[in-house]
């Protein structure tokens, strides 16, 4: 078989491994509905899925959920990835993750943990994470990765409710000596989209967040670096999703659909194929789904003929399907969208309501 050579290679692949998860946080970017435990790819098939994506030209496998130390094979898939060649990264809550298991897999190859923040402190913690007692063992977890010698991104999921903690983040990622730091105002897919409400940031918020990350980057520098994901509802330019659709990344679901993005599903008009049935390179290179919006010629104006498209590639296609109802519309985070003044009054109405009761997601 033969592949266009004008399509890159992915470079990272972010495989589900599963959608069960013993946090159940509001923000969650998994599907409101889930595959089950039966219906997730077995040790083999996902071994043949990382052989693959490393020949398909894959460096780094990040290694997702749900919470995937739920999978009791994942020293196994660690093994596998490593055995292809890929880097390993393993997205984790570190609930589930014992001293004995960390050791397990450092012997098998893992390479690097990102570690989830759900608040700086317990009852910040459990509360969001919806999990009593989640926050000591994340901490008690945090020490036994840095002492295995893993290198560590801390992972901070902030919204209006905990963006008051960011400070106090940034400090303990510091204490903990995570190399990384990826601090992400929320962004609205899956579970999240159900609770704008009550997790929307304040534009004040959004923008004290901005001036922190900045402060905190320029003092910081050479001891950990700050990844920013700011919130996009107060911003005037939309970001490169996914590095642009179809150039850089994929995602396997823990049943096998081969996505463009962790939310493409919401992108009705869409059918994903599975690496069940087809190769996964003949699903990167040839899928329907992957062509849709790769290249400029299914953008519709103002980004058709805007100086800014190979840059951010018209944004998030699934946020124009949320917002504009159309997949192909421009991010309605732009400026020049003849939707961000609604994008703006929406995210000043949300923000500022009460409180309202946190919708949590539910485990397969
Ligand atoms: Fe990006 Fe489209 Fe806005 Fe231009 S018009 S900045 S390409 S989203
Ligand atoms: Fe799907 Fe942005 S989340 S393109």
């Amino acid at each position: 078989m033969t592949y266009p050579a004008d399509i890159p290679a992915p470079i990272a692949m972010l495989a589900e491994l599963t959608y069960r998860c013993p946090l159940s946080c509001p923000y969650c970017s998994n599907p409101i509905e889930m595959a089950k435990k039966e219906t997730e790819l077995d040790t083999q098939i996902w071994a043949d899925v990382f052989a693959q994506a490393a020949k398909l030209g894959v460096l780094q496998l990040h290694l997702s959920g749900g919470e995937p130390a739920s999978r009791r094979d994942l020293v196994a898939l660690v093994a596998a990835a490593r055995k292809a060649g890929l880097y390993t990264n393993l997205i984790t809550s570190a609930i589930g993750l014992t001293q004995r298991r960390l050791a397990d897999l450092e012997q098998a190859g893992l390479d690097h943990i990102q570690l989830s923040l759900q608040g700086t402190d317990a009852e910040m913690a459990d509360r969001i994470g919806g999990y009593k007692g989640g926050f000591e063992r994340k901490m008690q977890a945090a020490k036994w990765i840095v002492e295995a010698g893993f290198p560590l991104t801390l992972n901070a999921v902030v919204h209006r409710q905990n963006l008051h903690q960011l400070p106090e983040a940034i400090e303990m990622a510091v204490a903990m000596k995570a190399r990384r730091m990826e601090v992400a105002i929320v962004q609205f897919h899956g579970w999240a989209m159900l609770n704008r409400q009550g997790m929307m940031p304040t534009r004040a918020q959004a923008e004290e967040a901005n001036e922190i990350v900045a402060a905190a980057r320029k003092r910081l520098k050479g001891v950990m670096v700050i990844d920013y994901v700011p919130a996009d509802y107060h911003s005037d330019y939309p970001k490169r999703c996914m590095g642009g659709w179809g150039t850089t990344g994929l995602n396997v679901t823990p049943d096998g659909l081969v996505l463009p993005c962790h939310a493409a599903q919401t992108i009705p008009s869409l059918q994903f194929e599975n690496v069940r049935d087809k190769a996964l390179a003949d699903i990167w290179y040839h899928g329907a789904a992957f062509n849709a919006y790769r290249g400029e010629d299914w953008m519709q104006e103002p980004c058709k003929s805007c100086d800014r498209r190979k840059l951010d590639f018209g944004g998030c296609r699934c946020q124009a399907m949320a917002i504009a109802g159309e997949a192909a519309a421009t991010d309605p985070v732009c400026i020049k969208s003849p939707l961000h003044d609604k994008m703006t009054e929406l995210a000043h109405n949300l923000s500022s309501g009460d409180n309202v009761e946190l919708v949590y997601r539910k485990s397969p």
